[in-house]
């Protein structure tokens, strides 16, 4: 096994050619459209989606073609999730990626379809992904509960719902669980689905070790915006106190927010204990998640 910091600039690599590959040329008509979604997709990002979609993959040894399919798409609506997130009428913010937003480079309509034209696009990718008819459904059916009203679209709504509004902590963390929970989680249960049936105890594991994972992926994110820089996130910093979203440190404070993120992470790694060390990816990533700078 290679070290980890090795797997994740391999899976890096990785995305970024099955992401270039995927999307349409920037000289396709309308290329304006076509130059947005490779702009807000392209040479961006974390991609801690598909690094959990690919460990996973190791964990099991599932086809990395497979895998691609996978990691490509859940990065793709995870990328229109951001674009649309950053419009005005949502949380008007105009630096995304340390560029400016998709609206602020190309225009608000163009950034609106090319965020649709990402989420169909991941959808079109995975009905070819190199799996049978009926693992395919499996993950569209999967991925798709995760992406819409039940999932990150509806946690969308509740974040906006909940600006400027009292709420309590467990509405906090079931807002973090569908806006950013719900997509985490699809990296992980999308690959487990090809060895394990969803009664199957592994199953249940890993997916409980998403769950972790995604709130407290969410709940550092909360405390980078009150505690980082602009220039380190890549995105606006002191946003959310500015828009008076519901989050962790606004609730609880930054100290007891981070003791949390902390309790979430010693959650993810017990759920990965009876795994031996082919889930070490996936334990590092529970690591990175809560050490992050940005
Ligand atoms: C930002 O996600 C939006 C949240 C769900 C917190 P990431 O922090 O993964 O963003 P990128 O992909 O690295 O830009
Ligand atoms: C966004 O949460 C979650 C999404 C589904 C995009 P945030 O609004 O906190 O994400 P950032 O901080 O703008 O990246
Ligand atoms: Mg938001
Ligand atoms: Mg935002
Ligand atoms: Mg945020």
């Amino acid at each position: 096994m290679i070290p980890f910091d090795q797997f994740q600039q391999n899976t890096l690599q990785q995305i970024e050619t099955v992401l270039a590959s995927h999307l349409p040329s920037a000289d396709i008509e309308p290329r304006r459209l076509h130059q947005a979604m490779r702009y807000s997709t392209l040479n961006g990002g974390k991609r801690i989606r598909a690094l959990l979609s690919y460990a996973c993959g190791h964990l099991l040894d599932i086809k990395t073609s497979t895998i691609d399919s996978i990691a490509c798409s859940i990065e793709l609506i995870h990328a229109y999730s951001l674009i649309h997130d950053d419009l005005p009428s949502m949380d008007d913010d105009d630096l995304r990626r340390g560029k400016p937003s998709c609206h602020k480079a190309y225009d608000e309509a163009t950034a609106i379809l090319a965020g649709d034209a990402l989420l169909t696009l991941a959808f079109h990718l995975l009905s070819k992904a190199d799996c049978t008819a009926e693992q395919k459904v499996r993950c569209i059916q999967l991925l798709s509960q995760a992406s819409g009203s039940r999932g990150m679209v509806g946690g969308q709504a509740i974040d906006l719902a909940n600006e400027g509004q009292t709420v309590t902590i467990a509405e906090v963390e079931s807002m973090h669980l569908h806006k950013t929970g719900a997509l985490i989680c699809a990296c992980v249960t999308l690959v487990a689905g090809f060895r394990f049936d969803t009664s199957d105890s592994q199953y249940k594991k890993l997916k409980h070790y998403a769950e972790c994972l995604g709130l407290a992926f969410q709940i550092h994110d909360d405390i980078l915006d009150e505690t980082s820089s602009s220039e380190t996130l890549g995105k606006t910093q002191g946003k959310d106190q500015q828009s008076q979203k519901s989050t962790y440190p606004a609730l609880i404070g930054l100290s007891a927010s981070r003791q949390l993120a902390d309790d979430l992470h010693n959650h993810a790694l017990e759920s990965l204990s009876s795994f031996d060390h082919r889930a070490d990816y996936l334990r590092a990533i529970a690591g990175y998640t809560v050490r992050r700078t940005r």
